[in-house]
């Protein structure tokens, strides 16, 4: 499903990654982690096409991301659902039009699908009584919420979340995990960068850790 051989990509001469080698099946769980700065945001970044590898490929369901253009990138930016670290929500409009917008995007139209399909990941993701407050009058953490159930909300294959518990307390993060892991028990691919510890030891899951450009795989117990 998602695919690095050989990745390298810098960043001028301040920051290379380099011998990236990433593998994870259709339906698999798996954690990145690593330091602030080691390069996970830009990781998430070429496997959206935002960003160009210098050398390697990069492939997502056997097609090379930095080929695509135009319709063909902007497939593939629908069947990847992201949670942005920084949210990029748009702070004007309220919560419901917020998620309603992924769904109009993907060519949803019926009113009463769009309603039902918002009613209920706001009710997963307990935003029900947000539901139409703008969004610059909420909280980190909701906004937080707000940008997983964007991602969410038209069932997309693969689901990246870029620290989607990062302003979150612990028991909040630890319910939004067990959703994705939901998510991902229905068959959706999940790539978690994250730095709660908590989350990832113990949980048999298996983890890419990014760290001075390189990168390893480890399952932990
Ligand atoms: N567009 C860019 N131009 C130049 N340098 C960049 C760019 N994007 C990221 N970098 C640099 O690449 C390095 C890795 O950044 P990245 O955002 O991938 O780290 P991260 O692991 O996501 O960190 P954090 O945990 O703080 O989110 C940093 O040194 C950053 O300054
Ligand atoms: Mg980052």
């Amino acid at each position: 499903m998602i695919q690095f051989y050989n990745v390298t990509k810098s960043y001028g001469d301040h920051f290379e990654l380099s011998g990236v080698n990433i593998r994870i099946a259709k339906g698999q769980f798996c954690f990145l982690c690593g330091p602030s700065g080691a390069g996970k945001t830009t990781i998430i970044n070429l496997i959206l096409g935002e960003e160009h590898p210098n050398q390697g490929s990069v492939l997502v369901n056997r097609r090379n991301v930095p080929d695509l253009r135009g319709n063909e990138l902007a497939r593939h930016r629908r069947d990847v659902g992201v949670v942005f670290q920084d949210y990029r929500l748009i702070e004007r409009l309220n919560v419901y039009d917020n998620i309603a917008l992924a769904l109009h995007i993907c060519g949803f139209t019926a009113r009463r699908e769009i309603d039902r399909r918002v009613e209920a990941v706001c009710k997963m993701l307990g935003l029900v009584k947000y539901i139409h407050a703008p969004v610059m009058q909420l909280s980190g953490g909701e906004k937080q919420r707000v940008a997983i159930a964007r991602a969410l909300i038209h069932n997309p294959p693969v689901i990246i979340a870029d620290e989607p518990t990062g302003n979150l307390d612990m028991k909040q993060s630890i319910d939004i995990f067990r959703i994705f892991r939901k998510i991902c028990d229905m068959g959706t691919t999940v790539f978690f960068a994250t730095h709660d510890n908590h989350l990832v030891e113990g949980s048999g899951i298996p983890v890419y850790r990014v760290d001075n450009g390189m990168i390893s795989y480890d399952v932990s117990p």
